[in-house]
């Protein structure tokens, strides 16, 4: 008898939980939809209206001073794109279209909202926005110092220059603190991982300021050269490697670059063929991205000063949509191009978040260059040695490179902001005391080490 009653009694509780879990079911659902639809609205295709692109080819020359001077600043940048264009529906399209039941569905919702809140977090800090304050704790390491990985062509302490004002500037935040570097604290908070560094010469330069930050700019004897893990021996027949890695065995961690100058998959045409052209697939990532991207904590990616007719022509570079030759108008102009491979390449890397919850990836905004009275090749230069003649500060919410912005616009890719507060320091770059550049030639593109990248890993370190 008591069994039976208890039995009964069972039944009745599993019953009434069933009605009451289908009713919260329902009711969170009805909440959760609006539009009474368990499934989300079609994504919008890519929107590319010819209008946003009528008249405006790499070759505009319609000039105001104020374009001029930002031109001259940001190779590459046109400030003609329109400025309400979004990434987001690039960066949203990552790829995972599964047909989900209204469940998994809200699930992801939930997941989205939770990635959201965290990017939120971060936006509460707008590190781009701030000044330059004069601190006597810079720079990081010695100009003099850090052989092993700085350069001499970068070693501005090792040429003819006499100013070094350069050296003692911290950027400051306007709404928060960036937290001290410490190499030991670095090395720890990367134990166990790979941070990685993919993109042109700026994006080697702000490794090897990783590198000399990291060391304080000390010798480093036991830090071992990891470059066959990742694929970067020395190729025979090869100058130099197509990049470096790195790695501290106290904290197990590994720092590397690898040379993708503008980030996108590039294949000889005719592998038989010495003089071949080469297929540039501006909608898929390098294959060392592709390759190695599992292998990553965080990842750096930069692109922007190759992006030019002249360093496409010289490298016989010929551009491809879909893996056949473009043919799209509004894509064969360069700053099109460009714009889609930023695009392709960080919407590539969003859809991968899901498999690498682990990852940080952020994508560096383009370093800004100071070529005043010419380019690099018709007399350019930036000669001024007096900090923040320019201003010494930012307070625009919106970064100054809008395309780099837009990319990353919807994703869980940062950006990693260093345009506007780079452009502040016109007399940080390597100017006329490069060691190669011959005499006339100036360079006014990459900067000096201690200099200005360092500041972008303070940032990045911030972030991580
Ligand atoms: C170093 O870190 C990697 C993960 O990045 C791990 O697989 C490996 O076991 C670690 N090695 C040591 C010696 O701790
Ligand atoms: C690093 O990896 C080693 C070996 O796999 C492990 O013993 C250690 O706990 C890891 N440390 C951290 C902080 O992940
Ligand atoms: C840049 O490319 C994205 C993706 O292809 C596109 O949605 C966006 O409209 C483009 N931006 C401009 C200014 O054309």
């Amino acid at each position: 008898m008591k069994a039976g009653f208890n039995g009964l009694k069972g039944k009745e509780i599993s019953l009434i939980s069933i009605v009451l879990m289908a009713a919260t079911i329902i009711l969170w659902s009805w909440e959760k939809t609006p539009g009474l639809t368990a499934f989300p609205p079609p994504q919008k295709p890519l929107q590319l209206s010819s209008d946003h692109l009528k008249g405006m080819g790499e070759s505009n020359t319609r000039t105001t001073s104020k374009k001029e001077v930002k031109e001259h600043i940001l190779s590459g940048v046109s400030d003609e794109e329109p400025k309400h264009e979004r990434g987001l529906e690039a960066g949203k399209s990552h790829g995972i279209q599964t047909l989900s039941t209204p469940t998994s569905e809200a699930k992801r919702n939930d997941a989205e909202v939770d990635k959201t809140s965290k990017l939120e977090k971060h936006k509460a800090c707008n590190y781009a926005k701030g000044k330059w304050v004069p601190d006597d704790n810079r720079p990081l390491y010695s100009g003099f110092g850090c052989k092993q990985w700085l350069s001499s062509m970068w070693a501005c302490r090792m040429m003819q220059r006499t100013d070094f004002a350069y050296e003692k500037l911290r950027w400051q935040p306007k709404d928060c603190k960036i937290e001290e570097f410490e190499s030991s604290k670095f090395l720890k908070r990367l134990q166990n991982k790979t941070l990685a560094f993919v993109g042109d010469s700026l994006g080697r330069q702000q490794f090897q300021s990783l590198m000399c930050m990291a060391t304080g700019g000390e010798e480093k004897p036991d830090v071992e050269d990891v470059g066959s893990e990742y694929g970067l021996a020395l190729a025979e027949g090869n100058a130099r490697p197509n990049g470096w890695a790195y790695r501290f065995p106290s904290t197990n961690s590994t720092i590397l670059y690898y040379w993708s100058a503008i980030l996108c998959d590039v294949e000889p045409i005719d592998v038989n063929n010495p003089q071949t052209d080469y297929a540039m697939h501006l909608d898929r990532p390098a294959a060392f991205l592709r390759e190695y991207l599992h292998k990553f904590d965080v990842l750096v990616l930069n692109t922007g000063h190759h992006w030019n007719r002249g360093k496409l022509n010289a490298n016989r570079w010929v551009m491809h949509v879909g893996g056949v030759p473009n043919t799209d108008k509004k894509i064969a102009v360069i700053w099109g191009a460009k714009n889609l491979t930023i695009h392709s390449v960080v919407s590539w890397v969003n859809s991968q978040l899901p498999k690498y919850p682990g990852l940080k990836a952020f994508f560096r905004s383009i370093s800004p260059r100071h070529f005043f009275g010419g380019d690099w090749n018709t007399g350019g230069s930036c000669d001024n040695t007096k900090p923040m003649s320019v201003g010494k500060e930012i307070l625009e919410e919106e970064s100054s490179d809008p395309v780099a912005a837009n990319a990353v616009k919807g994703t869980g890719i940062k950006l990693l902001d260093i345009t506007g507060l780079s452009q502040l320091r016109d007399e940080g770059h390597i100017s006329r005391f490069s060691l190669t550049a011959q005499p006339g030639v100036q360079d006014c593109l990459h900067w000096c080490l201690p200099g200005i990248p360092d500041t972008w890993n303070e940032i990045l370190f911030a972030q991580i």
